[in-house]
């Protein structure tokens, strides 16, 4: 199978990377002779390191380098099965490589977008055919996190949606299916693990050592919030909370910060930028966080009941599954427990009566409970059975 990727950056060639370890021809395609050529460099140092570690035989990562044709020449893709655009995140950009792949593809090639935040809707309506474009979501980074999404738009044809799930489940990913709104599943769910941490941050509820702590130690979660969005990035992090927030008509639920804001204005990026919430300059000493029993498990469930209000809100809007929302925040942000069978162990009542104080003492519409969790509650139902 011959399949393409447009955009060589730290998305497209991870997934180039992948298509080529799975014996796919890949043609890999970028603008800049540069992004071109760090992708090659990249690639042939990581799959040298595998063959180290025992991961690849001998010779089996130049086999790989070898199937890949990296160019900066859009015309090699003629003849793919499959193309996946990962290139800037900008709807005009996008449209446009979308119209000249329809030009070079032929009838039936799947034409995918790995887009964080446009809607798979809006790209395919640059095509003449538009029922076999489809969202492939991919996240960072590719190789390493199991998780795909798979969002078909309002267009896409149901075979398109079935055949690029089996192509991707050939490559060794859980693919989960997503509806077509903003964020899909992860990026929609995940936001009150950051948003929220903040907020009791902003409070003087804790400092983010300790917020870091709690939900490490206590929740289980391999990184704590401010660890991960220093991680991450605030700008992109701060970005996705921006896009999402507007992309949901303002939404109070998903209102981006001052504090983060004000980092990303200070220059102040995270670890990128040596500093973020934390300070990683030489000779920097992490903040000691305060070891409370009590405050951190208030706080981990402050945080935790917001994602289950949005996971069963998620459920509740038909944006996935119970199965995939679950899968999804395990297998591409690596939570400890799906968020919906937490729910479960919590107790549903329990959920609900918390989003209820929260909305009482606060006054504010993002903390209102998801109708689901409601009803649930009242029927005395379970997520699983
Ligand atoms: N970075 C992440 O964590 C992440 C995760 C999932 C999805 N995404 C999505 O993946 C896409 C790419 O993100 P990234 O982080 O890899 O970006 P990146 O900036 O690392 O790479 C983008 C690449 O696209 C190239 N490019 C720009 N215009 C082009 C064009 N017209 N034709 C061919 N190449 C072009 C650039 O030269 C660059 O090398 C975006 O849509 C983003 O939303 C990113």
């Amino acid at each position: 199978m011959k399949t393409s990727i447009i955009g060589s950056g730290s998305m497209g060639s991870g997934i180039a990377q992948i298509a080529a370890q799975n014996g796919n021809q890949v043609v890999l395609v970028d603008t800049s002779q540069q992004a071109v050529d760090k992708a090659k460099a990249g690639h042939e140092k990581i799959l040298a390191r595998l063959v180290e570690k025992g991961k690849l035989k001998e010779g089996e990562n130049l086999e790989i380098v070898n199937r890949i044709t990296y160019t900066t020449d859009m015309s090699q893709v003629v003849g793919s099965s499959m193309v996946i655009e990962a290139i800037i995140e900008n709807l005009d950009i996008k449209k446009k490589v979308f119209t000249q792949l329809e030009e070079l593809c032929d009838q039936d090639t799947i034409l995918a977008s790995n887009t964080s935040s446009l809607s798979i809707a809006s790209i395919g309506s640059a095509l003449k055919k538009p029922d076999r474009i489809i969202g492939i979501h991919f996240f960072n980074p590719a190789p390493l996190m199991p998780l795909v999404e798979i969002i078909p738009a309002v267009q896409t044809d149901k075979e398109v949606a079935v055949k690029a799930r089996e192509i991707i489940d050939s490559w060794g990913k859980v693919t989960v299916i997503a509806k077509d709104t903003p964020g899909f599943i992860v990026n929609r769910v995940a936001r009150p693990f950051y948003g929220e941490a903040v907020r009791i941050y902003e409070e003087g509820f804790a400092d983010p050592a300790t917020i870091d702590w709690a939900m490490t130690e206590l929740g289980g979660f391999r990184m704590g919030p401010f660890t991960l969005m220093d991680f991450i990035g605030h700008d992109v992090n701060y970005a996705v909370s921006s896009s999402v927030f507007e992309a949901f008509y303002y939404d109070p639920r998903y209102r981006p910060n001052f504090t983060q804001k004000r980092l990303v204005e200070a220059g102040w990026l995270g670890r990128k930028t040596g500093r973020g919430f934390y300070d990683y300059g030489e000779g920097a000493k992490p903040p000691e966080p305060v070891k409370d029993q009590n405050l951190g498990e208030d706080i981990v469930w402050r945080i935790l009941v917001m994602l289950i209000n949005e996971a069963a809100d998620a459920l509740y809007l038909n944006i996935a599954s119970r199965e995939d929302i679950d899968l999804a925040m395990t297998k591409g942000v690596n939570y400890p427990k799906g968020l919906l069978q937490w729910a479960d162990e919590k107790g549903i009542q329990h959920c609900v009566d918390t989003m209820d104080r929260l909305q009482r003492e606060y006054g504010e519409d993002r903390y209102r409970c998801s109708p689901l969790l409601r009803k649930m509650a009242r029927e005395g139902q379970t997520f699983y059975p």
